[in-house]
């Protein structure tokens, strides 16, 4: 299974969509558009359109509504993938250097906020206010969830409790909205937007998860963007949070205190890497991501059986299997 089978029932409108998205990055400013043409010629997986679409066909039909709200998350995911990078100090996005790398933080942070207005602004212009309601929560969620791991997985008291709001907050929040958003475009049941919102928010946790395992096993070519940064950035996530917890207690602190110094050395961060897959830390992580991969699952019963139905069922599957 591939995402281009995932995405089969709403190919066509996943086309038209990128032309529409294009066209709603004008802008008049000159440095704005050279780096917002930068920006869009890498398009990543367009994993929320792809839900929103598919979330509106299971309820009913793509239709208008639908491409609002596929362009409002992608511009909002955008802008928070370039807003993250700055705070990572990640130097490389989809294969490209970051925008903080290619120009620096102040312009990123700037280039971030001008795609999350024109986000908002999509909703605002379509009169769309509970597309707007809904991603407002997922800002403000998102924004708690990197401040909370600023604050706690870069610190030695975070345990799993904290990083499951962290990756809630951060991450699943989006996702959530995406499936919500599809909903809502396309029937006016609440029984079938609160389904979805929960699907979503269950396969954003796994998402994750998956990222975070991601960054310790992949390559950089693999996923375009750097391998590793979570413990250079002194971010501790399930893979290893497992495996310290398996750990003597000093020896997991002299772990602890060697990422907290921030100091160590790329071939350091391979032999820790290495250390908590023997522990057995990636595959717990892999394991407690299915659980919730199979609980995103279980809230699409209240659906009939459709194509849409058996692609949502598989992307729940990929959002684990995935290579990159
Ligand atoms: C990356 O999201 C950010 C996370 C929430 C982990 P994606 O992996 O969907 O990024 P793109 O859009 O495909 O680049
Ligand atoms: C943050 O998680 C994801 C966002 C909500 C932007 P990561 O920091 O792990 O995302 P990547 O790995 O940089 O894409
Ligand atoms: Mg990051
Ligand atoms: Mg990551």
């Amino acid at each position: 299974m591939t995402l281009n089978d995932i995405i089969k029932p709403v190919k066509d409108d996943l086309k038209e969509f990128s032309e529409y998205f294009k066209s709603t990055l004008n802008t008049k400013v000159p440095l704005l558009n050279l780096i917002i043409k930068y920006v869009a010629q890498r398009k990543g997986k367009q994993l929320r359109p792809v839900l929103v679409f598919l979330s509106a066909k299971i309820c009913g039909e793509v239709n208008q509504r639908s491409y609002v709200g596929a362009s409002l998350v992608e511009l909002l995911h955008t802008a928070t993938l370039i807003h993250d990078d700055v705070v990572d100090e990640a130097s490389e996005r989809r294969g490209l250097a970051s925008i903080n790398a290619k120009w620096n933080n102040k312009i990123a942070v700037l280039i971030g906020d001008f795609l999350l207005s024109k986000g908002l602004l999509a909703a605002v212009d379509n009169e769309e206010f509970e597309f707007l309601q809904a991603v407002s929560v997922a800002v403000k969620r998102m924004s708690e969830g990197e401040l909370l791991s600023i604050d706690k997985s870069r610190g030695t008291s975070i345990d799993e409790e904290t990083y499951f709001r962290i990756i809630r907050d951060k991450t699943a929040s989006l996702l959530s909205s995406c499936c919500k958003i599809g909903a809502l475009s396309a029937t006016n049941n609440p029984a079938q937007h609160e389904a979805l919102s929960e699907y979503g928010e269950n396969i954003g946790i796994a998402f994750q998860i998956k990222d975070d395992m991601l960054d310790y096993t992949s390559r950089s070519v693999l996923i375009g963007k750097p391998v590793g940064n979570d413990i250079k950035e002194k971010k501790i996530t399930l893979p290893l949070l497992y495996s310290l917890s398996k750990l003597e207690e000093k020896d997991a602190e002299k772990i602890k205190n060697r990422i907290l110094k921030g100091k160590m050395t790329k071939g350091e961060i391979v032999e820790l890497i290495e250390q908590v897959v023997q522990i057995g830390g990636i595959d717990y992580a892999e394991k407690i991501a299915k659980e919730y991969v199979d609980k995103a699952k279980s809230y699409l019963e209240i659906f009939p059986e459709s194509p849409a139905k058996t692609s949502l069922l598989q992307f729940a599957d990929f959002v684990i299997l995935r290579t990159s």
